[in-house]
């Protein structure tokens, strides 16, 4: 394990409150119809998991794995997929879910690769925003919290697969 050191920044009682608010926000939003939640691994893991227990209509899951292929706290730009969902998703009603938006590539990137296949309406909740970093124009539909610049793992997050395990999120310095 790298020596870092970790200041808290949103305590698991704080998560759960604002997991439970978003989750009443989608249920108002999408009452009367189905949703088809598509979370993006890994980070996504925890926040979708916690999310779909709060909503209160009914929901299908599925899951996208994309990578940037970068180490340590810098992405490398370029995005591939993975894994693709194994879902159809054609006239329905998708909500991506991911963990934390920066320069907004990824986001970008599957938006593109989902709308492809003609849903009759495609959402982004993502648990973080970290607004001043976009390198394109990026607008998430449900924020968790908005953060600024800063590198934070926990609740699903890591650096460099390490700390995703923790029950609070941390900012981290090297
Ligand atoms: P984007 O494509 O630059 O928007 O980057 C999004 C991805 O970068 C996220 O899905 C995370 O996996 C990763 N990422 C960006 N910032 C952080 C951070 O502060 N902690 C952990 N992962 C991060
Ligand atoms: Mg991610």
């Amino acid at each position: 394990m790298e020596k870092i050191t970790k200041e808290i920044l949103f305590s698991r009682d704080a998560i759960q409150k604002r997991v439970r608010e978003l989750a009443s926000q989608i249920s108002i939003d999408y009452a009367g119809r189905e949703l088809v939640v598509i979370g993006i691994l890994k980070g996504a893991f925890i926040f979708m998991a916690d999310l779909v227990r709060e909503i209160s209509i009914p929901c299908k899951v599925d899951f996208a794995r994309l990578a940037s292929y970068g180490t340590g706290s810098e992405s490398s730009g370029k995005v591939v997929m993975t894994k693709d969902i194994e879902t159809s998703i054609k006239s329905r009603d998708i909500l991506i879910v991911e963990d934390i938006v920066d320069s907004g590539l990824t986001l970008q990137y599957l938006v593109a690769w989902l709308k492809e296949r003609d849903p009759h309406s495609l959402k982004i909740c993502v648990f973080l925003d970290k607004r001043k970093r976009r390198k394109v124009s990026f607008e998430a539909d449900y924020v968790g919290f908005t953060i600024d610049d800063g590198f934070v793992v926990g609740y699903g997050l890591d650096f460099n697969e390490q700390y995703r395990f923790f029950p609070d999120v941390y900012v981290i310095r090297q």
